[in-house]
């Protein structure tokens, strides 16, 4: 069985590398995981959800230990870590994997499910001069791990991502110049308002030795840079922070800057495979970043296909179903968080007096990770009688 990873993101990888640990008997099992890009990003900072945690103990059990050991406990049992160290962490597990390739600089252009047979997959390579090699290989299976920007997403014809009017920047800064070095100092996440959005500080110092990586939003898509963003605020220690930050940060993450968007799960169009084509992480299911659950949701998503193709291998089944197991698995879980993250994004991240608060029994389903209830609990904010579990306009009362 030949499986096409589409994307070496956190989805991506952790697939491969779940894939191969549940397939490592099968000598006929081979996983390609194609990049449109290198892995030289480094991105800014990635909480390790609960759920992600029982994720990662069934995807890679010494992984998850080498990450709660660089990473900073939070009071929510999360793990605050540099974005990269779990995207190389995975990288590594996944290039230790037998019989997983992994390609970069290579994208996947079109897709030609054959049905019969096998998927006519065509991939273009960029090489270091630019020129461009295009390949036409055979898959039997294709999956999407390739973000909220998702090509095979719009392959298979699901509707595209929905703009959340948001502009958001990153950067890491590994050495800290001395003027600056009473971040150092500041609490381990640091959250100010600006004119337009916000401004976050992440100091890692505890667990690594000077790093630092910080995160601005804006809702003012006219901001060209996160410096921009600052202007207009009174000058504060904590301004002054921000600023020093910024300054030191590269050109190119002061330039560069994602317009952040969601994709919703609505009944209508349900998951978006079809045939032996699936999607996974935020490919499927891009969520504000309210509490900090995509690369959490992606990494239950890479156990729950993984079991669902170990299943049906086993039993002969042709894989469409193994696939479409999967989506109706985690329809309903993956919905109820975004629906849940974009309340929590729209109400101003929890700042605002009308927040949503989780009740404890909601958080105790967000967190219980693969193996989670198929349905939510019925009462999902602290204060809310009412059912909003399906969906339903019914906000919270006022407290
Ligand atoms: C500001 C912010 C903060 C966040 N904080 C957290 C957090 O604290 N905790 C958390 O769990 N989640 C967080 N998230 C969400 C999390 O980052 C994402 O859910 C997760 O990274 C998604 O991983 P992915 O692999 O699905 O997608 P991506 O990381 O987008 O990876 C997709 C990959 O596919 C590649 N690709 C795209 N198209 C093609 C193609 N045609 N061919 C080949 N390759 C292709 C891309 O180059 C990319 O490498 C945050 C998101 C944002 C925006
Ligand atoms: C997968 O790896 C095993 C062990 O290295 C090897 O024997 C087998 O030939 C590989 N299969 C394929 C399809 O490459
Ligand atoms: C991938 O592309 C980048 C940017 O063009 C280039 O610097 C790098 O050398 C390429 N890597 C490979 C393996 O071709
Ligand atoms: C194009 O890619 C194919 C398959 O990877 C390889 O065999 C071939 O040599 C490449 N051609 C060029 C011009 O790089
Ligand atoms: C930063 O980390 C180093 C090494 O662990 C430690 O010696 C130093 O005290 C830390 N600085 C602050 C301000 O906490």
């Amino acid at each position: 069985m030949r499986i096409c990873i589409v994307g070496g993101g956190l989805a991506g990888l952790a697939f491969a590398v779940s894939l191969s640990n549940a397939l490592a008997e099968d000598s006929d099992v081979k996983i390609s995981v194609v990049e449109q890009r290198d892995f030289s990003s480094r991105g800014a900072t990635f909480g390790l959800a609960l759920n992600g945690q029982v994720a990662l103990q069934e995807i890679c059990p010494s992984l998850l230990e080498e990450l709660k050991s660089i990473g900073i406990l939070l009071p929510t049992g999360g793990y605050m870590l540099p974005w990269y160290c779990v995207r190389d962490g995975l990288l590594e597990h996944a290039r230790r994997c037998q019989n997983v390739t992994i390609v970069t600089n290579t994208s996947v252009v079109s897709a030609i499910d054959k049905c019969v047979d096998d998927i006519l997959v065509t991939l273009e390579e960029t090489s270091a001069d630019g020129t461009v090699n295009t390949t036409t290989v055979e898959m039997d299976l294709l999956i999407g791990a390739d973000g909220v920007r998702s090509t095979v997403r719009s392959l298979v014809g699901a509707p595209p991502a929905v703009s959340s009017h948001t502009k958001c920047w990153r950067g890491a800064l590994n050495d800290l110049p001395p003027h600056l070095s009473h971040v150092l100092d500041t609490p381990i996440d640091k959250m100010m308002k600006t004119e337009s959005g916000l401004f976050g500080i992440f100091n890692f110092n505890a667990s690594l030795k000077g790093f630092v990586s910080w995160v601005a939003t804006s809702k003012n898509l006219d901001i060209m840079t996160p410096l921009q963003a600052l202007e207009g605020l009174e000058d504060s220690n904590d301004v002054t922070l921000a600023r020093g930050l910024l300054e030191a940060s590269t050109q190119q993450e002061l330039e560069f800057s994602t317009i952040l968007s969601t994709i919703p799960l609505e009944m209508e169009t349900g998951w978006g495979g079809k045939g032996r084509i699936t999607l996974i992480g935020d490919a499927a299911h891009a969520l504000r970043p309210a509490s900090g659950l995509g690369g959490s949701l992606a990494f239950e998503d890479a156990v729950l296909l993984t079991r669902a193709i170990a299943k049906h291998k086993d039993s002969g089944e042709s894989m469409d179903a193994a696939l479409r197991e999967f989506e109706s698995l985690r329809f309903v879980r993956c919905k109820t968080i975004l629906d849940d993250q974009t309340r929590i994004a729209e109400s101003g991240y929890g700042t605002a007096a009308n927040s949503f608060k989780w009740t404890p029994e909601y958080e105790k389903w967000v967190f219980a990770g693969p193996d989670a209830d198929l349905n939510p609990p019925v009462n999902m904010y602290v204060g809310d009688e009412e059912d909003v579990a399906e969906g339903g306009e019914a906000g919270p009362k006022q407290q």
